[in-house]
């Protein structure tokens, strides 16, 4: 029997996740970043700058963003002095993040292809490491989660952005009928790909819940684990911290 992980609401095997995923962010690289404004209505915006003054990133810090796609959070992070190494999955992505840092004049980053799952540094390496709406796309996440704190320092911080379910009632049902029905027309019309957009919504059903993430975070070695739900939790930022 082959072990089998969720993309979307299939099941399909670990190699074709990441094969799909990988289509899916190809495919929607170009036009990522104005669909999170219109599928956000820009709040992802705000979201980001919350998880950001969480980080609280500093001169002469190292941090790793991994699954950075094409750089939100690092050139909100870059503005603090700190060492920031932007890692992705897909070249795709990491080039539309490339030509954004030129136009705004941004060359202190480091951009990294990686898989959140086996990275190429050495143990102890960063002082924090960040992860926005990505580890959701990861196929192994307690794997990725082991990585994350290997590579973090003694006293090193995890920070991990990502939709989740709200708690709220009635909000959680205009949530649903939104993302359901009007999320893939809004991809379709815009980046004229419904598919994909389909996908990152099934994608959040199928994430484990906040307190369930919060374990998972602890189960990979992280202590004073947390989770700051927003909006009741559509959105939540969860932190640990590596002794
Ligand atoms: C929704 S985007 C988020 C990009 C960015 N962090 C942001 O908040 O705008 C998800 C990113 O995760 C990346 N990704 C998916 N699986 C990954 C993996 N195993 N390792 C590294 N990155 C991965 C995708 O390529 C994509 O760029």
């Amino acid at each position: 029997m082959t072990d089998t992980v969720s993309f979307g609401y299939e099941d399909v095997s670990p190699e074709e996740k990441t094969r799909r995923v990988g289509g899916v962010f190809a495919s929607v690289a170009s036009k990522y970043d104005v669909m999170n404004d219109a599928m956000s209505g820009g709040l992802h915006r705000v979201w980001k700058d919350v998880f950001v003054r969480r980080v609280k990133p500093r001169a002469g810090e190292a941090i790793l963003d991994m699954a950075g796609g094409t750089g939100d959070i690092a050139f909100r992070m870059e503005k603090s002095g700190a060492a920031i190494t932007v890692a992705d999955i897909n070249p795709a992505m990491l080039e539309v993040g490339i030509e954004r840092a030129a136009k705004r004049g941004i060359d202190g980053l480091v951009w990294s292809e990686a898989n959140a799952e086996t990275l190429q540094w050495p143990d102890r390496f960063f002082d924090a490491y960040t992860i926005a709406f990505g580890i959701r796309n990861v196929t192994d996440i307690p794997k990725a989660l082991r990585e994350a704190h290997r590579v973090l320092k003694r006293g090193g911080r995890f920070f991990c952005l990502e939709f989740s379910t709200t708690l709220w009632p009635g909000f959680g049902d205009v949530y649903d009928a939104y993302s359901h029905h009007v999320v893939p027309k809004v991809g379709q019309a815009i980046a004229g790909d419904a598919e994909s957009y389909r996908y990152l919504i099934e994608s959040i059903r199928r994430f484990p819940s906040m307190e369930r993430f919060k374990e998972m975070i602890g189960e990979a070695g992280f202590v004073q684990t947390k989770v700051e739900p927003m909006l009741g939790g559509l959105v939540a930022i969860h932190s640990g911290w590596k002794i």
